[in-house]
């Protein structure tokens, strides 16, 4: 199982990263493949001028299009997802997330931008044809703690436990994409279609 997780916070010192990081570790513990991809090893230029064909965005489409889920994680930036993250995402072929389940999660400053994720991210995701997006998991600034280890409020960890486990159950549950050659031997070999 291959998890690809997405950092979109534009700064270098970033909650929603601490908080991708302990789901990355969440999901290694339990076995699953996680490969993480940050906007900051991407160049500017290439998220700016849309490169799609830039070796860097290829790769990043390629491990999107081998992943079973994602974690899409960003701060609120005016009321919204990070801008940073829509150019990233905007790179991805049509049907990017077709038949993958989606985690998102999302910092901010204050609580009356929680649902910034409902009405802004989750629409780009469905756009991108997710097949499943779970409710994801907000956190404030205050519930994350910067350290060596950084440190998460219990509130917190154990909503993002749940937001796991569901995620990791959705996986599980995730119906495996029709093979093409076995979908075309199908339609050539049925009796009826609909
Ligand atoms: C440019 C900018 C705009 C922001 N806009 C909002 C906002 O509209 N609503 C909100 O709740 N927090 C807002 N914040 C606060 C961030 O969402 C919050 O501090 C978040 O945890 C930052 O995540 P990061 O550390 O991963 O970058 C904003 C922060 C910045 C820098």
């Amino acid at each position: 199982m291959l998890v690809v997780t997405i950092g979109g916070s534009p700064s270098l010192r970033s909650r929603t990263g601490l908080l991708l990081d302990q789901a990355g570790r969440w999901l290694e513990q339990r076995g699953v493949e996680r490969v993480h991809f940050d906007i900051h090893q991407f160049e500017p230029a290439d998220l700016l001028l849309a490169r799609f064909d830039s070796p860097a965005i290829r790769h990043f489409s390629e491990q999107v299009s081998h992943a079973d889920g994602l974690i899409v994680g960003t701060p609120v930036y005016k009321a919204s997802f990070a801008g940073a993250l829509k150019v990233l995402l905007d790179l991805l072929p049509e049907r990017a997330l077709a038949h993958k389940v989606v985690l998102p999660i999302a910092t901010g400053g204050t609580h009356a931008h929680m649902l910034a994720v409902d009405y802004a991210l989750k629409p780009v995701l469905a756009a991108l044809k997710a097949q499943e997006t779970l409710q994801g998991v907000f956190a404030t600034d205050n519930l994350i703690h910067y350290g060596e280890p950084a440190r998460f409020e219990e509130s917190l960890l154990e909503r993002l436990d749940e937001a796991l486990e569901q995620f990791v159950a959705a996986l599980a549950r995730r119906p495996a994409p029709i093979d093409p050659t076995v979908l075309n031997d199908r339609l050539i070999h049925a009796r009826w279609s609909i």
